[in-house]
């Protein structure tokens, strides 16, 4: 994605916040419900909304920070458009999950928890996804990738890359 189409996304994203929190009685005790309607409607908690609810509520920034990172159910990156979960569960754990978690990780460059610049990949580990005889298993966007192996990795980012730059050929093609 250009970085301009970035930055008017972003800017649509936050003009949104802003409107919506600014519908929400201005009581301490609507932090949580205000932090769960954002991350509901973006995905996660940007920064900028971080400050928009600390100046509604009229609270610090910190103290706004401090109850979303209590609670785990805040993310603080946007998620890819490619979600890569690998299983952390018992069976997959057994069988190197981590190791696949690694590799995702050395390989899209970065951590689990993150997103690439581009925003086309995020990375999280998750709880048993209930396919446990396919162990060590990875969901990529909605997809269930079992019986993963280091070696698969690569080739499923590949293909998702090939796939992406085919949709864009196709669609300048279209528009000439
Ligand atoms: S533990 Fe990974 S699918 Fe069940």
């Amino acid at each position: 994605m250009a970085h301009e189409e970035i930055l008017s996304e972003q800017e649509a994203i936050e003009k949104d916040i802003r409107s919506r929190v600014a519908a929400f009685e201005k009581a301490r005790g609507n932090l949580i419900p205000i932090l769960q309607m954002i991350q509901e409607k973006q995905a996660y908690l940007p920064p900028e909304a971080i400050n928009t609810v600390a100046a509604h509520l009229e609270i610090p920034v910190c103290e706004v920070y401090g109850v979303a990172t209590f609670y785990n159910q805040f993310r603080f990156h946007p998620p890819g458009r490619h979600p890569v979960k690998v299983c952390m569960g018992t069976a997959c754990h057994v069988k190197a999950g981590d190791v696949i978690l690694e590799n995702f990780e050395r390989k899209l460059e970065i951590r689990e928890g993150q997103t690439t610049p581009d925003r086309e990949f995020s990375i999280e580990r998750v709880a048993c996804v209930g396919c446990c005889a396919l162990a060590p298993v990875a969901l990529i966007g909605d997809t269930v990738h079992g019986h993963m192996a280091p070696s698969k990795v690569e080739g499923l980012l590949l293909r998702i890359r090939i796939e992406k730059e085919k949709a864009e050929r196709e669609k300048v093609r279209g528009e000439r």
